[in-house]
């Protein structure tokens, strides 16, 4: 099924059904971010090829919005079958690609198939309303507004390379299942996985020109791309320094953006240090703190900071490190200038007489696991967002005072509070501002059925499957005018 997809070395793009529909003359290589062994080549579409995609995916996508909800969503519960089928092959593709470690690359999609499945479900009960118009001051009861979900058009779908998988389907799904076609642009270190899950959906039986993707060079037509006139939404997830760009230009078109993040966990008296512990460091390392949700600074009462950093630091010095194809929790990270940049934040720390409890090794772009304590508001570890496995810990006196600091970010994905006085998380959790709060667990996305969002720098909109589903259609009110009385 997988070998449409290729020609040669080349991974080619999928054009009104057809894998290299359109053909190339530049082509881009990926190496593997392991041990730089080279992968294959994506294509690298122009301006022109842009445009062809989007005008296929326009003109395509009318029938489809007819097709019925019940035959959109049983080609999605196919795909997620075929999705399930080829979980080991796929999970070693990540493992190669942007070298997620195998358990987390497994888990990465199985979480996808359940999430095209219940997204399926979830699309067929995308009821409309009927409203009365005598609810309404000085209206009688004689038109009834029929307001039923229709989609939105041609949706352009970006996803980032730390789930090339798992954050496309949760764009790609959602857009299909509401009608729309879908312009899929993955990221390009992550593109190869990308597109075999473009594959599934077309396997599947979705209909030529309705998934089309689109690979590339960014700078030359990303802009391009989102500046379109034919595309009727933009759903993005990557850095906030590219959704900013984006949102600046991309002007009338809606979207949805979920950014960057610096989450904190803050930890009182109370908690249970040894489960606030664990967590912190599955919350901060896992796949070598390259997720938007990784805890990204813990703020800790400091009556118990020594013993809570002690818990952190015997953690992190359990975990593993080592190749994806391996059991291990760090693995090197995307490529050199991630970990240039980590590194630099890391170097800022010691020189500003942050404490060092472990950590600070590298070779090429394996970071070892890093923690430091007593990180103070001047170092760039407390502010910015590493994407890379350093932790920062921060002591603080006052419930107060970790409010203030989890609040001065430029930042508001998510926050943990651990405690076992339920009324302080509360109130911790209603002064937080960010768009969840999470009590006496590590910061993260799932289940996939809740509100997904950032504030701040961090987003805009709302994800989560019958959020998506919702943000990719709008009302369409029909209004029924008529004489409530008989002659
Ligand atoms: P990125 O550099 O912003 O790239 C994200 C996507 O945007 C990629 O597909 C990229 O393509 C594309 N892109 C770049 N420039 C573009 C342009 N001018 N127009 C259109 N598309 C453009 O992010 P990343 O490095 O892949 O991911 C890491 C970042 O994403 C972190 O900041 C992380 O916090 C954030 N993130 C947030 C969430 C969330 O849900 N809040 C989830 C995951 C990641 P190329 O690869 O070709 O450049
Ligand atoms: O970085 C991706 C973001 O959406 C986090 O997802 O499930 O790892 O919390 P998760």
């Amino acid at each position: 099924m997988f070998s449409k997809i290729k020609k040669d070395e080349l991974y080619q793009n999928v054009y009104n059904g057809i894998w290299g529909g359109i053909k190339t003359d530049e082509n881009i290589p990926i190496y593997a971010p392991l041990d730089n062994s080279f992968i294959g080549y994506i294509q690298k579409y122009s301006k022109n090829d842009v445009d062809r995609t989007i005008d296929n995916s326009k003109k395509t996508q009318v029938a489809w919005s007819e097709t019925p909800i019940n035959e959109r969503a049983a080609i999605l519960h196919k795909a997620a079958t075929i999705l399930e089928d080829h979980k080991e092959y796929l999970a070693e593709l990540l493992c190669k690609e942007i070298c997620k470690d195998k358990k987390s690359s497994l888990s990465e999609i199985q979480r996808t198939a359940d999430f095209i499945r219940f997204t399926a479900d979830e699309g067929k009960h995308l009821y409309g309303t009927a409203i009365s118009s005598d609810s309404f001051p000085g209206y009688k009861k004689d038109k009834l507004s029929f307001a039923t979900y229709v989609p939105l058009g041609v949706v352009l779908a970006i996803s980032p390379f730390n789930y090339p998988i798992n954050l496309s389907a949760s764009k790609i799904a959602p857009a299909l299942i509401a009608g729309n076609s879908v312009v899929f642009k993955p990221p390009t270190q992550g593109s190869i996985s990308a597109l075999h899950l473009a594959q599934i959906f077309n396997e599947a039986g979705i209909p030529p020109g309705i998934l089309n993707t689109i690979t590339g060079s960014s700078s030359e037509i990303g802009d391009y791309l989102v500046t379109h006139p034919s595309i009727n939404f933009i759903n993005f997830t990557g850095s906030t320094k590219i959704g900013r760009h984006i949102a600046k230009i991309a002007e009338m078109v809606p979207l949805l953006m979920e950014l960057g993040g610096k989450d904190a966990a803050i930890v009182l008296e109370d908690a249970d240090l040894e489960d606030a512990s664990s967590d912190i460091v599955s919350g901060a390392f896992s796949y070598s703190g390259q997720r938007c949700t990784a805890v990204k600074r813990v703020l800790v009462m400091e009556t118990v900071a020594d013993a809570l950093s002690e818990m952190i630091r015997k953690k992190v010095e359990e975990l593993k490190v080592g190749s994806p194809f391996e059991d291990v929790q760090i693995t090197p990270l995307i490529d050199n200038k991630a970990a240039d940049f980590v590194q630099e934040l890391i170097d800022d720390a010691v020189q500003k007489g942050g404490k060092l409890l472990i950590g600070n090794k590298r070779e090429g772009n394996l970071i070892y696991p890093t923690l430091f304590d007593y990180v103070t508001k001047d170092m760039r570890l407390a502010w910015e967002e590493p994407f890379g496995p350093v932790l920062p810990i921060m002591r603080v006196k006052t419930i107060q005072e970790a409010i203030d600091i989890a609040n001065r970010s430029e930042y508001g994905l998510q926050s943990s509070v651990f405690t076992k006085n339920i009324d302080k998380a509360f109130y911790i959790a209603s002064k937080l501002d960010v768009g969840t709060v999470q009590i006496n667990n590590r910061t993260e996305r799932g289940p996939d059925h809740f509100p997904f969002l950032g504030v701040k720098s961090s987003g805009l909109g709302t994800q989560g499957i019958s959020y998506s589903i919702k943000a990719m259609s709008r009302p369409k009110a029909i209004v029924l005018n008529f004489e409530n009385k008989i002659e």
